[in-house]
């Protein structure tokens, strides 16, 4: 089974909450969810695998960590995603960029369906990890969407990142993809009856880009 780690440093935290206030207004909005990005990519990337290098100083000649590889792939949800993809991009700035675009659509009976509308990934991602970024994990249909495409396209090495989650979408990612971890900076309450999070901080997509 994958494993939850919920990020709870305080810079996280206190920023988390003034995301969630209805009064922030979307510059705000999308200032903080780019910092958080930064902060939690700290947490994500904390066990990624090193090698000895032998590295010669002003001084001497010493060996020293570096990162084993640098294939990354940041893969940003459209179009919530995008809001944070800089903030990894700061920390891995060699990182490759591929992106998924996935709508939810609410039908009459309440059900929702997952649309995907674009799909554009770097030659090789497959050899890559690959870092899924997106706000908001509700049902989980999106994020099951994007790992299984990604999965069809050849990648093993995956990695779910959001800041708020529900634990509906947990249990549905964990049943249907136990091999990918999930980041988040928040596990909520519970889906409303249109599967927004509860208390949440409202429709991500629309507060990022002020389409309210
Ligand atoms: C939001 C969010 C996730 C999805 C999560 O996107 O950014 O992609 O909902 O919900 P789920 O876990 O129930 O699938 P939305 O479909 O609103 O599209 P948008 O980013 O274009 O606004
Ligand atoms: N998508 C969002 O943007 N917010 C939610 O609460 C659920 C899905």
């Amino acid at each position: 089974m994958s494993t939850v780690t919920v990020v709870d440093h305080p810079l996280v935290q206190h920023k988390l909450a003034l995301m969630r206030d209805e009064r922030t207004t979307s510059k705000d909005f999308r200032n903080l969810l780019d910092e958080i990005a930064l902060l939690m990519g700290y947490e994500v990337t904390r066990h990624l695998p090193t090698k000895r290098v032998e590295v010669k100083t002003p001084m001497t000649t010493g060996t020293f960590d570096m990162l084993a590889d640098d294939l990354f792939t940041i893969v940003p949800i459209l179009r919530a995603g995008i809001g944070m993809q800089a903030g990894l991009l700061e920390l891995m700035p060699f990182a490759h960029i591929g992106t998924i675009g996935l709508y939810r659509e609410e039908h009459a009976d309440g059900s929702i369906e997952i649309v995907e509308y674009y799909f554009k990934m770097p030659k090789d991602v497959d050899k890559s990890r690959v870092f899924i970024v997106d706000p908001m994990l509700a049902t989980g249909g999106s994020a099951v969407a994007a790992i299984s495409s990604l999965k069809r396209r050849g990648c093993k090495n995956i990695i779910f990142m959001c800041l708020v989650a529900a634990p509906e979408g947990i249990k549905v990612v964990q049943e249907e993809h136990p091999d990918v971890d999930i980041f988040t900076a928040a596990i909520d309450d519970h889906l409303d009856k249109h599967s927004y999070i509860i208390p949440g901080l409202g429709d991500a997509g629309d507060r990022i880009f002020g389409t309210r």
